[in-house]
């Protein structure tokens, strides 16, 4: 069951601004992680200039990278573990 949903804007702005080395990041990601994320793609979210943007969970992360968008996932996913293993 995915825990996290994760969505890489794909309008045109971002695509531009290197959105695809995000995508193949996530794409590439360890099976025991992909399992608990829901990939998905968006339409333009409102902030072309500061792009690529991805959203994880509500977060949205302005002027993306492959490694920022990596970091936080392994951040909200190892908090939601830790709330699973306790609560
Ligand atoms: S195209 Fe991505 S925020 Fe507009």
């Amino acid at each position: 069951m995915a825990l996290l949903t994760v969505e890489v804007c794909a309008g045109t702005s971002c695509h531009l601004l290197g959105n695809q080395a995000i995508i193949e990041a996530l794409e590439s990601l360890p099976v025991s992680w992909q399992k608990q994320i829901r990939l998905g793609y968006r339409s333009c979210l409102g902030s072309c200039g500061r792009g690529p943007c991805v959203t994880i969970g509500k977060q949205v992360i302005e002027q993306a990278s492959p490694e920022k968008v990596l970091t936080v996932i392994k951040q909200r996913l190892t908090a939601v573990n830790v709330e699973k293993e306790v609560g």
